[in-house]
């Protein structure tokens, strides 16, 4: 069986790492008809590379983390590339993906945990993400409260939550 030990490292996401990134992408969400692509989803991570990161075991990128600011209640459209930066206290979890192999052991946790830190430094307020393929579960044991009544792009297909949490341990003021 695979274990993981202290060679587990969560780090800024980096140009280098595209090609990993894609391949795991499209393995995860291609048969639920829900890849955007490298394109786009490199685009969203252009947009705010402070908060999108990779957590490696040993030589192998074992998954990968994409934030950006976008308004609440609003979500980017997996058939578009992202172009603007938005002003915005809330933080858009796009996407998070752990491959296969390397699931079950807490690297989702480690890169949460990187993304609530930055999130808390930067002074964000909230975090959102739109669950899909079951995973609302995963997201609500982490926090994370469903907001039905948000509509969402037709390209999360019929099985996709709108859902968001303040940061946790946020100072106020
Ligand atoms: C969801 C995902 C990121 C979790 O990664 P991970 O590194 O295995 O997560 P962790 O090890 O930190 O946590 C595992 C825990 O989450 C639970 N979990 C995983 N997927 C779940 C789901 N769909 N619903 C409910 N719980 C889930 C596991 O049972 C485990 O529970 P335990 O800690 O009580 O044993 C990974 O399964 C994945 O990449 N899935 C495909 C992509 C996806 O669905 N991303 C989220 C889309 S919004």
């Amino acid at each position: 069986m695979l274990t993981l030990g202290h060679d587990v490292r969560v780090r800024l996401l980096s140009d280098g790492d595209w090609s990993a990134v894609a391949r795991l992408e499209a393995r995860v969400y291609g048969p639920l008809g829900l890849s955007e692509g490298e394109e786009a989803l490199a685009s969203r991570a252009r947009i705010s590379p402070g908060t999108c990161y990779a957590v490696d075991s040993g030589a192998h990128l074992a998954g990968y983390l994409v934030a950006l600011p976008y308004p609440p209640f609003r979500s980017p459209d997996l058939a578009r590339t992202e172009h603007t930066k938005f002003r915005t206290a809330n933080l858009h979890l796009h996407d998070l993906a752990v491959a296969e192999r390397f699931r079950g052991r807490g690297l989702a946790r480690r890169l949460l945990e990187r993304l609530t830190a930055t999130a808390r430094d930067e002074r964000y307020e909230r975090i959102s993400l739109i669950a899909v393929a079951g995973s609302a579960p995963f997201w609500t044991a982490r926090g994370f409260r469903p907001h039905r009544e948000v509509a969402l792009p037709a390209s999360y297909g019929t099985d996709a939550t709108y859902m968001s949490m303040a940061v946790p341990g946020r100072r106020r003021g």
